[in-house]
């Protein structure tokens, strides 16, 4: 029988008046914070927005100002969502996770070495201990179920303030993902409520999120990073698949997995080499990313 695709499976589903109830349940501060610990609360002051440009944008305003928490925003909506290598982040309103976390790193810059891939690792673990939902990690922090991407994340450190380094997380998750105007998405994709089997609540996710991002920041301040790399490693989508990281010079050759700063790594003709940023194509016929 021919593979059903994306598009007829959500079809289906909404046609069962599956996906209406949740996508319609909206963000809640109350029904997030409830779910967090006491030392989570502590540690973010949490933001909801209808619409926001983007929440990394908003994040870094929270940054500017002089408050020793950091800030985590939850956006319905974004207008101008911003994907890696200036992509723009499909953002409809009231279906996924557009999420930004802003931390005041206090420490030595070198153990922020790796840290996108461990926000990715962080957020993987977490969905996989909640949902059963198996995520690969394609260097260096997309989130992928099969071939398909369903999340990605953001990172844009800032320049030193008062001793500390302000660090922004955006993360973008696929969750209960309608159909309507997703033609603009350029790769494979699939959402969480595909990959669970049923849509999810934005809000448990959300809280779920969080509380892992909160205690795995703690342990990279503490000089963790390695443990968040191996976890990272244990779900290396590109791994021994053949790969071109275009940048200077444009590397093709073998995945071989990642350094100790996050690094990937490629066996070539003529040796290893470590590609420290970029993006890494496949190199297969019909090939996802
Ligand atoms: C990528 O895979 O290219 C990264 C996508 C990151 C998207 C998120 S959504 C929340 C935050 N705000 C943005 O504008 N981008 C990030």
């Amino acid at each position: 029988m021919a593979e059903t695709t994306q598009a007829e499976r959500q079809k289906s589903q909404r046609a069962e008046g599956m996906m209406a109830d949740m996508t319609l349940t909206p963000l809640n501060a109350t029904a997030i914070v409830d779910s967090l610990s006491v030392a989570t609360t502590a540690m973010f002051t949490l933001e909801i927005r209808d619409s926001v440009g983007s929440t990394n944008d908003l994040v870094r305003e929270f940054l500017s100002a002089d408050d020793s928490r950091g800030v985590i925003v939850l956006a319905e909506e974004q207008t101008q969502g911003r994907g890696r290598r200036g992509r723009r982040w499909h953002s409809p309103a009231r279906a996924n996770l557009y999420l930004s976390l802003g931390w005041r790193f206090h420490g030595p810059v070198e153990r922020l070495s790796g840290l996108s891939l461990a926000i990715g690792a962080m957020l993987a673990e977490a969905i996989a201990r909640d949902y059963t939902v198996e995520l690969a990690l394609k260097w260096p922090n997309d989130l992928y179920h099969g071939e398909r991407k369903l999340g990605g994340v953001l990172i844009e450190l800032l320049g030193e303030q008062n001793g500390a380094i302000p660090v922004i997380a955006g993360i973008g998750l696929n969750v209960n993902m309608p159909v309507e105007g997703t033609e603009a998405i350029q790769r494979p994709w699939t959402d969480l409520a595909t990959a669970f089997g049923a849509p999810l609540d934005r809000n448990r996710l959300a809280a779920q999120l969080i509380s892992q991002l909160a205690s795995g920041l703690m342990d990279i301040a503490g000089g963790e990073m390695h443990n968040w790399l191996a976890h990272w490693r244990q779900r290396d989508f590109l791994h021994g698949r053949q790969v071109l990281v275009e940048g200077s010079p444009t590397v093709a050759g073998t995945a071989a997995g990642v350094d100790q700063n996050g690094a990937l790594l490629v066996s070539t003709e003529t040796g290893q080499s470590v590609v420290a940023g970029g993006e890494a194509t496949l190199l297969e016929i019909g090939a996802a990313g």
